[in-house]
């Protein structure tokens, strides 16, 4: 058989030792990215509350959910009976305006009122204090998303990462045989690409919760990449007949 990779080493013929090389790259590479999968669904994955990555669990992890805090959430739900209507709209109100101690003086007295008969460390150690300004207002926090710090901090490690994995995944790959150079090319490309669409991704959702999906298509496009240069090296190297001459590794440094 005749390759169409007419460079001196292709995936079928190098020898024992490159092969063994290539190979366990490869196999710790693809652990760790079922482990980068498994991550994104434990952590990601949940941030919604249910499983399975949503376009809503990539804006809850980057843009936060800046209209709701836990004082919001339990005066709708479990906290719903323990002030009249009127007064929970005065709390919320506080809160999604930032819990200001400049507003703490309208909203003591309905804490006072109807909440630190259990909300007070005297009756109730356990639950959430609601006597001072500062207990109130960590609970009337809302959630920001991403900070600028953690972005940056994130995006260099994943730039850095990303490229040290496919610069080899994408080397390994590029002596593959009987495949299009054009194709090849682009195959070797997109994770580059998509790294750079990821990142951009986070940084705009931190924003604007419209961009989540990118993160979802970057994410996608790299996980691909990823398969189509694994099995296909993997299958060049073991499964496919060789083409003529083995390609000592000796040969590597002449
Ligand atoms: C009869 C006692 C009682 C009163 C009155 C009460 N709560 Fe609670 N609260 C609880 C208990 C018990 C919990 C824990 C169970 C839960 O989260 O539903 C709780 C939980 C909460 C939490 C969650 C705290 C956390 O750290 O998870 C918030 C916020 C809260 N209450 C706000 C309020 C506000 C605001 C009021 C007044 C309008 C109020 N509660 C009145 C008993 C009370």
């Amino acid at each position: 058989m005749n390759h169409e990779n007419s460079g001196r080493f292709n995936l079928p013929s190098l020898s024992l030792p490159v092969k063994t090389l290539f190979t366990g790259y490869l196999l710790v590479m693809g652990i760790g990215i079922l482990m980068a999968l498994a991550q994104i669904l434990l952590t990601h994955g949940m941030a919604d509350g249910k499983f399975g990555v949503s376009v809503d669990d990539v804006v809850y992890s980057y843009h936060g959910n800046k209209d709701s805090s836990k004082l919001e959430s339990k005066l709708n739900g479990s906290m719903k009976d323990k002030a009249v209507v009127l007064d929970r709209a005065t709390l919320i109100r506080w809160a999604r305006e930032g819990a200001t101690k400049e507003g703490w003086a309208e909203v003591e007295p309905i804490f006072q009122a109807n909440c630190i008969a259990c909300h007070s460390k005297e009756v109730m150690p356990s639950l959430a204090p609601l006597t001072s300004y500062e207990e109130a207002a960590k609970v009337a926090e809302t959630d920001a998303g991403a900070s600028v710090d953690s972005l940056t901090r994130v995006s260099h490690i994943h730039l850095f990462g990303i490229a040290f994995i496919f610069i080899f995944m994408g080397y390994i790959y590029s002596m593959s045989v009987n495949i299009n150079e054009k194709f090849k090319s682009v195959i070797i490309m997109i994770p580059f690409l998509f790294i750079l669409i990821d990142i951009s991704s986070w940084w705009l959702t931190s924003m604007f919760a419209g961009f989540a999906w990118f993160t979802i298509i970057g994410g996608f496009g790299y996980m691909m990449a990823f398969a189509v240069m694994w099995f296909t090296s993997m299958y060049q190297m073991w499964i496919m007949p060789r083409s003529g001459k083995e390609y000592n590794s000796n040969e590597w440094i002449k």
